[in-house]
């Protein structure tokens, strides 16, 4: 690789961003005059990392690592979620931070990449220690966030409540109320009407332009969906609202097929009802690893990263997978799948619904003037068709695939705009 590690990696397993640095190396060659600048791509900004202690409620105090990370700020603010996972490593937190660079740039949004993380299980915590750790957190990377500088979101393990104490602590420490500081907030505290569907109905606009460029109907087209979480129920949904037929979901607690279709609202209401998929009337339950075998003109992974490998990436009937998820192919099952013909919608794309209604919800802030969910859904449309519009130019154009697209089409917006600041001083 043409680049030196640097020495807060670990050189013989430097993780997910080694990932992310293969991704930039594959696009260099299509930057043209730009690429003298592809080295900033491959460095973050900035790294904060910090200690966050809290009293646990037994009375002794527990330290959590932290960390807050800004890939680039070329384009505007940085931009990204808070995950709160005992797995977290610089390293992740340093590759999300640079798929939020990519993802916002491909989207248009004038914002560059952040990411943040605490290596905390917290269904170990009670509620209290869990804002006690909020709290903690914010006020340790408040030197570095804010309205203007970067703008937090929730990601795993965090949410709305989560980011109500962001808002809630930093506003403390500046001594006024500041709303703009975080996205994914509760309605009641300026957060985005159509915020909760958004990633999903993202995938949605995406996943349908895709099957218009390939000549497929929307109506009865067979839908799969990895993942009924946020992202892949709300998907799920809405295929289902324009005529296509879901025929298999798997989330962790099962895998249904049904060939006449399931419906999702039906399969939400049962999931609640009795905490798995498994036993829903009118659906087979059927083996996990299956799920890859079923033919299919849409696949839908929307639950976790690395599911699309070269064990099953050879098995699957699909025409076209929507990249529900963050990350969920892996480059080797790429190349099988566009070498088979299929067509990949990439996460940095198909799941940037979620990032643009945050934006929705930032602009709103900052005028204080709210919008309708019908003009929020409208604008997020025509965002996501116009960006896959823009990243088909350029497969086309290059016969690359569209996620090299992606990378090509973000990778020369960032620099651009590098290009045009300059260097300071
Ligand atoms: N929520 C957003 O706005 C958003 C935006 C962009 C990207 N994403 C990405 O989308 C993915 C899903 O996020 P989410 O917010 O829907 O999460 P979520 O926690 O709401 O849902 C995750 C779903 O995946 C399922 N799952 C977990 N492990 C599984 C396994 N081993 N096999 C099958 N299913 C499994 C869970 O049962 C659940 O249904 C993540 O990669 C996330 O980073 C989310």
């Amino acid at each position: 690789m043409n680049f030196e590690i640097p020495s807060y990696l670990d050189k013989n397993n430097i993780g997910p961003y080694e990932i992310y640095l293969e991704q930039v190396e594959r696009v260099t060659p299509y930057l043209g005059k730009l690429a003298y600048w592809v080295e900033t791509l491959k460095r973050p900004k900035r790294i904060l990392v910090v200690d966050v202690p809290i009293h646990l409620d037994d009375g002794s105090v527990a330290h959590f690592e932290g960390y807050r990370v800004q890939h680039n700020t070329s384009r505007g603010p940085a931009k990204g979620g808070v995950r709160y996972h005992q797995d977290v490593t610089l390293s992740e937190v340093m590759a999300l931070s640079a798929w939020m660079t990519i993802k916002n740039a491909v989207v248009g949004l004038p914002y560059g990449g952040g990411k943040g993380g605490i290596r905390v299980d917290p269904r170990k915590l009670s509620m209290g220690e869990l804002e006690r750790l909020t709290r903690r957190y914010t006020t340790e990377i408040g030197i570095i966030i804010g309205p203007d500088k970067d703008i937090p979101a929730p990601d795993v393990n965090t949410n709305p409540q989560v980011m109500a104490w962001m808002m809630d602590t930093y506003s403390m420490n500046e001594g006024k109320t500041a709303t703009g500081v975080v996205t994914g907030k509760p309605i009641a505290l300026g957060g985005s009407l159509g915020r909760n569907d958004a990633t999903g109905r993202g995938v949605f606009v995406a996943g349908a332009r895709a099957m218009q460029k390939l000549g497929i109907a929307l109506e009865g087209a067979r839908v799969t969906v990895q993942g009924f979480g946020n992202v892949g129920n709300a998907a799920a949904r809405i295929f289902h609202d324009h005529g296509a037929k879901v025929i298999a979901i798997q989330d962790i607690t099962g895998t249904i097929y049904s060939e006449a279709g399931i419906n999702p609202y039906e399969a939400l209401a049962f999931l609640k009802e009795h905490s798995t998929l498994k036993g829903m009337p009118g659906t087979e339950s059927i083996e996990p690893s299956s799920f890859w075998d079923i033919e299919c003109e849409v696949l839908i992974p929307a639950a976790l990263e690395k599911q699309i490998t070269e064990e099953n990436a050879d098995r699957i009937k699909t025409r076209v997978i929507v990249e529900g998820a963050n990350g969920p192919t892996i480059p080797v099952a790429d190349d099988i799948l566009s070498a088979k013909g299929v067509l990949v919608v990439p996460d940095v794309l198909a799941n940037a619904g979620g990032v643009t209604v945050s934006y929705f919800e930032w602009v709103q802030d900052f005028s204080s003037y709210f919008w309708t969910e019908d003009e929020i859904n409208a604008r997020l449309d025509r965002i996501m068709r116009e960006a896959f519009d823009s990243l088909w130019d350029v497969k086309e154009r290059h016969n690359v695939t569209l996620r090299t697209a992606a990378y090509i089409v973000a990778c020369a917006r960032v620099l651009e705009a590098r290009a045009l600041r300059g260097l300071y001083p």
